[in-house]
């Protein structure tokens, strides 16, 4: 469910036309709908009821301060994975005491400006990065609360970039090596154990591999401890799916009875850590077309929009619907939709039926809140796109278009 819909022909959000903020914005602009946010965020709570949990928003897949603000004020904690994660969650008015610190490679000083801000705990993801976590606990007079991530070996079916919980991936301690290190731990005195944690990928549609790893993870949890180990925290990790074309993810309520059924009798209270969910059908990426062009092969529409302010399609050959902001009746034609950034990958959508449109136009990148702005760059000198958050018949913009002196901020020539 989002709030981005056609009134007498042009696409809302919420109440507010696209073409008055691209007029006066500019394109490409990111446009996220609050309602969207809000609503996803509760129905997520909703779903986990009165069961202990702590909703940690995976900061990476949208890191704007104004998102992070505003589940912030709903009450949320934050996943993050870098100490300009916790910076941003900081700035946001975001509280450390509910946040949790992810990630293969935090260096010692990210450790240490999170254990000074009070951080919930970390996830740990190998045997040297707990060593160094003691090391900085000690070194502060303070004990690290960790849990470690595990690695479930379970396959998440789901594009092979984004699949986290096998065991040939990088991420997370193995399995069978978890217990050693939690008594290991216990000799450790800038250490103390809180929680258990696992991940196994992102975009997940399907309910038996998550089911397949929380059982797995809840069964370690439980043996923990019973061996003493006094843990709190169950991190069961992000990854639930949306729809982006015709994928039929679990709702939040399955999601959360298949989730509550694996993990029963733990105790433990739960920490989830949605990111694409809460965030990826609450935005659009407005773009213009600047120029159709025909080769006896093909037909392509040339966007304003590039890899660098949507690295999606490129990347994972993900599908993005595309809009038109103002409807046209007319027979799809078969385009490629393009980019102009100079690498053959810059391609928004392939052999996609449309009805061909005119110089001008605009069209609405769809489910482009997660994963869009974050992952954005400025290949190509390509100042990032704006920002715009709609509420209710009002928008304002959070984030400003780069400007080209910013691409060259801190350089010397
Ligand atoms: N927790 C951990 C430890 C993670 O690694 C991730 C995502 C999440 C939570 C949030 O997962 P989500 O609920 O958003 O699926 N750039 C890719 C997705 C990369 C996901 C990385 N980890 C994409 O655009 O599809």
């Amino acid at each position: 469910m989002n709030h981005f819909s056609y009134h007498r022909g042009t696409l809302h959000a919420e109440e507010v036309p696209l073409p008055a903020i691209a007029e006066a914005v500019g394109t490409p602009t990111y446009v996220y709908s609050k309602a969207t946010l809000t609503r996803h965020f509760q129905m997520v709570t909703e779903a986990f009821g009165k069961h202990p949990h702590l909703i940690c928003y995976s900061v990476k897949a949208n890191s704007t301060l104004a998102v992070l603000r505003l589940f912030a004020e709903a009450g949320g904690g934050f996943d993050i994975v870098s100490g300009g994660e916790l910076a941003r969650v900081r700035q946001a008015g975001g509280d450390p005491a509910k946040t949790v610190f992810a990630g293969v490679g935090k260096t010692p000083d990210e450790m240490e400006r999170a254990l000074n801000a009070g951080l919930l705990m970390f996830n740990v993801e190998s045997a040297e990065e707990l060593e160094m976590l003691d090391a900085v606990g000690r070194r502060l007079g303070r004990r690290a609360p960790f849990a470690l991530r595990v690695n479930p070996d379970v396959d998440a079916r789901t594009h092979r970039h984004i699949a986290t919980g096998l065991k040939t991936s990088k991420f997370g301690v193995p399995f069978e090596e978890a217990v050693d290190l939690y008594t290991r731990s216990r000799k450790m005195k800038g250490l103390s154990a809180v929680g258990l944690d696992c991940h196994i990928g992102s975009q997940l549609t399907r309910s038996a591999p998550m089911k397949a790893a929380i059982s797995k993870v809840a069964g370690l949890y439980r043996s923990l401890k019973e061996q003493g180990h006094p843990l709190a925290y169950l991190d069961i990790g992000g990854g639930l799916g949306i729809t982006y074309r015709d994928e039929t993810p679990p709702s939040p309520q399955e999601y959360a009875r298949t989730v509550l059924e694996a993990s029963k009798d733990t105790g433990a209270t739960l920490i989830l850590e949605p990111g694409r969910v809460l965030v990826g059908n609450a935005g659009v990426l407005l773009t213009r077309v600047l120029y159709r062009k025909r080769t006896p092969a093909k037909t392509f529409v040339v966007v304003d929009v590039g890899m660098n302010d949507l690295i999606r399609p490129a990347l994972y050959e993900a599908h993005h619907e595309l809009q038109p902001v103002v409807k046209r009746r007319g027979k799809p034609v078969q385009v490629d939709v393009v980019g102009p950034v100079c690498e053959s990958t810059d391609v928004l959508a392939r052999a996609r039926p449309i009805v061909l449109p005119q110089q001008g136009e605009l069209y609405a990148v769809m489910s482009a809140g997660a994963y869009g702005m974050s992952m954005a760059s400025t290949y190509n000198s390509r100042p990032r796109p704006a920002e715009v958050l709609v509420d209710g018949a009002a928008w304002r913009v959070i984030r400003e278009r780069e400007t080209v002196e910013d691409l060259w901020r801190g350089e010397r020539a």
